[in-house]
């Protein structure tokens, strides 16, 4: 995979070689490729001289850090207890029926991909949830039925 490799030493050009820069390597790779393969996994422990099992461990430890292929749209739900007290579970059983997914996959036509996270952040206005990098918050089923409206259109 040489554009890998290329990405992978330009991150590492950019960041450095040590293990702090092992994150924002990793952030650089998911920008670039929506998620980080293995093959990138191993790049990045050759290009910085670590332990596969380092970056595989940082990857993974990082929820936000997809090792896995991801839709076009990556939905995190918070899961944490002051969403969960606001009725996450019904916003998840909303997004559930309407994308006709279970948390942790993604719509066959690749452009879903439906997952639970931990606090985001906007607690005072849960629940909440994420796509790709944009918040909504003090979720109802209707609105989430809205909001992924919209992202079907686009
Ligand atoms: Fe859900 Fe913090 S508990 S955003």
């Amino acid at each position: 995979m040489p554009e890998i490799k290329e990405l992978i030493k330009q991150l590492a050009d950019k960041h450095g070689r040590t293990r702090e820069s092992l994150l924002p390597i990793l952030q650089g790779v998911i920008t670039e490729e929506r998620f980080i393969s293995d093959a990138a996994m191993a790049e990045v422990a050759r290009e910085l001289d670590m332990s596969a099992a380092l970056v595989y461990g940082t990857a993974t430890f990082y929820s936000f850090l997809d090792t896995k292929p991801r839709g076009k749209y990556v939905i995190r739900v918070c899961k944490t207890i002051t969403c969960d007290m606001k009725g996450k579970r019904q916003i998840l059983q909303t997004l559930e029926d309407v994308l006709k997914v279970k948390a942790g996959e993604t719509t066959k036509d690749n452009k879903f991909t439906l997952l639970e996270a931990n606090c985001l952040g906007w607690c005072h206005k849960g629940p909440a949830m994420l796509i790709n990098e944009e918040a909504y918050t003090e979720l109802t089923p209707e609105k989430v039925s809205e909001i992924i409206g919209e992202y079907m259109k686009k």
